[in-house]
């Protein structure tokens, strides 16, 4: 009997609703190939939905993705609505509800993609950010913002049990590749919750003798992005210096348009959620002329996932077959539209 997953979709705002579209058709086309299906259903949810509705998603929004196998989500965020909303009412409530604790943003080569760095040298790693703690659980507020003497204040959280799960992920991961974790932090001006961070690492570390453990401040790491970005394998990172890493990796890449990522629930007591790591992109929305390759890549991670790794290797394998035979969108200097490069994707499984 041929397996059935059912999949929560929510292509957002922006480009999202191009991009996702695209990303959905090469699903099917790959299930049909490895003998396996896809139930979809689509939310409406984002920056528009809460014009209509004053919120991102329904209340029971949890609730209802809960019931699916994942959600495949674009992004969210319109200039017209209050940007402090988009991350609060929807990306982080699912991360947070869903204990979606890794945020896993790998970093490559593609084939034919002229990148900006001088360095030809080959480049994969992945990015392994927390995602439900650090500087961006919110916890704080504003004094008197209208007055002269107004204030405003943001906590970061660090809690062992929160560092240690995904310290665990990361070297687990770096066991399956290179065999090194080079962790991110800046102990030395936070000194209270980043040393705090950094022994909690060091001491999973000595579980995974195998795996070489190395620390970089976040300063420095951006400068090696640029310079040596060959030298990473696994960067395990906080909430806040992933989320700015990541985009680093997808300049690094070629394109923010180039990035896939999940935010997985390893235990998977609860559906993980797979995004490209840019934004709704509203200055570029409308055009099908967004660059869909990340929206692809997230489908790849989601399909790793769920276990099918096969489909997976498949999409991964198509990409780099029309990148390099020039399926490439105007930020990567090419004519494509966004539906040519599915269709290029697709004609190469
Ligand atoms: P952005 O990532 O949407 O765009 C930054 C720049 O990269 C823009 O010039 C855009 O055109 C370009 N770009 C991004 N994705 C592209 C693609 N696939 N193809 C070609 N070019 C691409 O970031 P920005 O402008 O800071 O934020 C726009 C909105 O997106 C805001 O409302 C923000 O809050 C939201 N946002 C939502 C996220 C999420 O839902 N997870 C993540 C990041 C931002
Ligand atoms: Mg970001």
């Amino acid at each position: 009997m041929s397996k059935n997953y059912k999949i929560a979709v929510v292509p957002g705002d922006g480009i999202g609703k191009e991009i996702v579209p695209e990303g959905l058709r090469v699903i099917n086309a790959v299930a049909e190939k490895h003998g396996f299906s896809i139930d979809t259903e689509e939310f409406a949810w984002g920056a528009g939905y809460y014009i209509e509705n004053n919120e991102f998603m329904p209340e029971n929004g949890l609730e209802t993705l809960k019931n699916f196998d994942a959600v495949y989500f674009g992004s969210v965020g319109l200039p017209q609505v209050d940007d402090t909303l988009p991350a609060k009412d929807y990306t982080f409530k699912v991360r947070t509800g869903f204990n979606q604790y890794v945020n896993y943003r790998p970093v490559r080569t593609y084939p034919g993609v002229q990148r900006p760095l001088r360095s030809e040298k080959h480049i994969d790693f992945v990015i392994v950010r927390e995602n439900t703690e650090g500087e961006f659980v919110q916890m704080g507020g504003q004094y008197l913002p209208d007055e002269a003497n107004g204030m405003g204040i943001d906590t970061s959280v660090f809690t062992r049990k929160g560092i240690e799960r995904v310290a665990h992920y990361a070297f687990k991961l770096a066991q399956k590749r290179r065999k090194k974790v080079t962790h991110i932090t800046k102990s030395n001006t936070l000194i209270n919750s980043l040393s705090y961070w950094d022994r909690v690492i060091a001491e999973v570390a000595q579980e995974y003798p195998d795996v070489e453990h190395e620390q970089m401040y976040i300063d420095n790491s951006t400068a090696m992005f640029v310079l040596k970005p060959e030298i990473f394998d696994v960067v395990l990172t906080t909430n806040l210096f992933g989320d700015i890493l990541s985009d680093l990796g997808g300049a690094v890449m070629g394109s923010l348009g180039l990035g896939g990522s999940g935010n997985i629930n390893p235990e998977k007591d609860f559906p993980s959620m797979f995004e490209p790591i840019h934004g709704s992109a509203p200055d570029i929305a409308g055009q099908n002329i967004a660059n869909p390759y990340g929206q692809i890549w997230s489908a790849a991670i989601m399909l790793e996932h769920i276990g099918e790794a096969e489909a997976a290797k498949n999409i991964m394998d198509a990409i780099d077959k029309s990148t390099s035979e020039g399926a490439l969108t105007v930020d990567l200097g090419g004519k494509a539209s966004t539906s040519d490069v599915a269709d290029a994707v697709i004609k190469n499984l």
